[in-house]
């Protein structure tokens, strides 16, 4: 395969398994030039992106635009609080403003699930969704499956546990689609009330008590609870959930192997995972921010390349 089955990337749900092997193929060489003293390749001079994040964010939003940057395209950036949506502009008429600047692709990041999708039927251009509510955030599942493929050699046959607010997190989606497509077996595990109802349909079990999850798993990925996407109380108290599900050093040194410990940022430290396991040559957290600059080089590369044979 050499070129993306699909002209946007709106979730991993839509994906085939070939293009995320074909997207992990192509972040290797990025990976490569990313790593040499100039770091920049002039694929995309000719190509246009706008970055629009109607919500808060620090490392997927440098991330995209570093990505961007080192492929030569021209990026404009917009944000949600500074811009007339504020003034009560609509989604397309925004983003229609935006394209007649000819802007080639999208990178967006918004609060309403199926946001990307909705705007990829009414805009001409490459969507890519940068975290759309709590459904997908897929170059972050991308980027967590490609960095076990780096560490564990591949991402088939190994065992993935997702720990924490599965409820709210779009980052749990994306992954468990992924990590399926790849031939992971993935359980979630968390308190009762931040597991999804019907999630078995998708194929994940559940495990409630975390040392057992972490017994069986070779990669915990350690989620942050969305206390934002909160109005009313999930658990009891933070203390509680950290008793319950928080990891720290002395849980890791008592487990019956080594498993590699993962958290897609931000993290609250000393409440999903202390700082000595953050820190830890267990976890794999700042690897993954130069794999995410990869990742993503892949994926626009490889989606302008396809708006470039439609022209
Ligand atoms: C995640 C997100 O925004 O969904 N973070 C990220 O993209 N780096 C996870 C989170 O906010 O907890």
């Amino acid at each position: 395969m050499s070129e993306l089955s699909v002209n946007h990337l709106l979730g991993i749900k839509y994906l085939q398994p070939e293009d995320i092997q074909l997207i992990f193929e192509t972040a290797d060489q990025f990976k490569e030039v990313i790593n040499r003293p100039i770091k920049k390749v002039p694929s995309l001079r000719d190509i246009t992106i706008a970055n629009l994040f109607f919500e808060n964010s620090t490392r997927t939003r440098l991330s995209f635009e570093l990505a961007e940057k080192r492929l030569s395209a021209d990026v404009v950036n917009f944000s949600a609080s500074s811009s007339s949506v504020a003034k009560g502009e609509t989604l397309i008429d925004t983003v229609n403003n935006i394209l007649s600047m000819k802007v080639d692709m999208v990178v967006m990041r918004h609060p309403n699930p199926g946001a990307g999708i909705f705007l990829s039927k009414h805009v001409n251009a490459a969507i890519v969704n940068a975290g759309d509510g709590a459904h997908e955030h897929p170059t972050q599942a991308l980027l967590d499956a490609y960095s076990i493929r780096e560490k564990l050699g591949d991402v088939a046959g190994k065992k993935v546990v997702i720990v924490g607010d599965i409820l709210h997190s779009r980052v749990a989606l994306s992954n468990i689609f992924a990590l399926q497509k790849l031939g992971a077996q993935v359980k979630v595990c968390g308190p009762a009330t931040l597991i999804p109802k019907h999630i078995q349909d998708l194929g994940v079990e559940v495990e409630l008590n975390l040392i057992n999850a972490l017994n069986w798993c070779d990669v915990a990925n350690m989620l942050r609870v969305q206390n934002e996407r909160m109005d009313i109380k999930f658990f009891p108290s933070t203390r509680e959930y950290v008793q319950q599900y928080g990891l720290n050093k002395k849980i890791l040194d008592r487990l019956e192997k080594e498993i590699v410990v993962m958290h897609p940022g931000p993290i609250n430290r000393g409440v999903e995972i202390t700082s000595d396991v953050a820190d830890s040559n267990h976890a794999i957290i700042l690897d993954k921010v130069e794999n995410g600059v990869a990742v993503r080089m892949a994926v626009i590369y490889l989606l302008a390349s396809k708006i470039k044979q439609y022209d």
